[in-house]
């Protein structure tokens, strides 16, 4: 089994989003039963609330149906989750004082974006809804050159 868990600060906006377009692909793949994902936030802000409406407005005008409850990253996550992708830099020095062990490889969700390689996923909170369209359509390109990695690397697949 392999186990996916998506990183942003609040765990309301970038991450349930990349959790849900992740989960629609892996299922198109019929993958689910082998590759699982979660998705969790660095922050205490807004455990136990549903996401943000903006990201459910976004993956309903793209047919994404999806529920999820906001948590925080724990230092246990790193045992379950082989893949840890955060968002955006500030996400990942974050983890690394929240896991323990500090794990050898945690990744940037756009290590994977072809377009803009390493950067940071704009965090969508203070802004109108383009910026979760924006979110949304780098969340997809980035996600199709993760799960292109995970092919490679798991060719059993
Ligand atoms: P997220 O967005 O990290 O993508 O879930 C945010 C959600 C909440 C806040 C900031 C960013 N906040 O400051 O409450």
């Amino acid at each position: 089994m392999i186990q996916v868990l998506f990183v942003c600060l609040g765990n309301i906006c970038r991450s349930p989003m990349a959790e849900a377009i992740f989960k629609q692909k892996i299922n198109d793949l019929q993958w689910h039963e082998k590759v699982k994902s979660d998705s969790a936030g660095t922050s205490r802000y807004h455990i136990g609330s549903q996401p943000d409406p903006r990201t459910l407005e976004t993956l309903l005008q793209h047919t994404i149906p999806f529920r999820h409850k906001a948590r925080q990253a724990v230092s246990s996550d790193v045992v379950h989750f082989q893949y840890i992708l955060a968002m955006d830099k500030q996400n990942l020095a974050d983890l690394k004082q929240i896991l323990r062990p500090v794990p050898e490889h945690l990744y940037l969700m756009r290590d994977f974006d072809p377009k803009a390689k390493g950067a940071d996923v704009p965090d969508p909170y203070f802004g109108g809804q383009d910026g979760f369209e924006d979110v949304y359509q780098l969340l997809q390109r980035s996600i199709d050159g993760f799960i292109d990695f995970l092919k490679k690397r798991h060719p059993a697949l």
